[in-house]
């Protein structure tokens, strides 16, 4: 199939729409355990952003679950699709100059991997939500865990399934450490710089 399908080049470039907007597009990705605070922070960062004016947009694990992704589980084939899918989601977002904010599990190395294939190493900000499954397990916000421990849900990401946990995050914010306001300073402090567009 791929061989008949020519792309077509538009005159209007990803830089055209970053000038257009006045700032730079990448990707944040959030990776780390259920309930570790991911979508939590990546919702503080962008509201700091937004305040700021700079055109964002939230990816989160739980919602496109519910949407474009509603066919997957939670099997190691699936999650690796999950991850493949947002990649190419949040590629086209980039490209058309919104900084994006991706809430995932994440648990695999070689997927995280693909990710910063997709979209560039450049565009690719990991950012590690490490909270230990103690402590997830101790809050358990959604009551997962607990279901988890009882059989109910299985392929539980920290019981049942795996979490790899990136070597060498960009940013890691160990949230039984500091508060959430100081996570999202960490972040904003990081990619202030990165916003600036080249000649500016
Ligand atoms: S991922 O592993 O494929 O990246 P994703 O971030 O999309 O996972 O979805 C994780 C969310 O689904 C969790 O925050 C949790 O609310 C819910 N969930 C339901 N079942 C599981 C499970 N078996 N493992 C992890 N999360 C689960």
């Amino acid at each position: 199939m791929n061989k008949n399908i020519v792309p077509h080049d538009y005159q209007i470039s990803k830089e055209d729409r970053q000038k257009l907007k006045k700032h730079n597009s990448f990707l944040l990705w959030f990776t780390g355990l259920s309930g570790s605070g991911k979508s939590t922070i990546a919702n503080v960062v962008e509201q700091e952003l937004f305040r700021l004016g700079i055109n964002t947009y939230s990816l989160d694990g739980d919602n496109i679950r519910k949407g474009i992704n509603s066919d997957l589980t939670f099997s190691p084939e699936d999650r690796t699709e999950n991850i493949r899918r947002i990649a190419e989601v949040a590629n086209l977002l980039v490209d058309a100059g919104i900084v994006t904010l991706a809430a995932f599990v994440s648990p695999y190395k070689k997927d995280r991997e693909n990710i910063k294939s997709v979209v560039k190493d450049v565009n690719f900000v990991e950012i590690y939500v490490n909270t230990s499954l103690e402590e997830c397990e101790r809050r358990d916000v959604k009551g997962l865990y607990k279901k988890a421990r009882a059989g109910e849900i299985k392929n539980m990401t920290g019981i049942s399934a795996p979490y790899e946990a990136p070597e060498n995050p960009d940013i890691e914010i160990n949230t039984e450490e500091v508060s959430v306001e100081t996570a999202v300073k960490q972040i904003l402090d990081y990619i202030r710089p990165k916003l600036q567009l080249k000649n500016e």
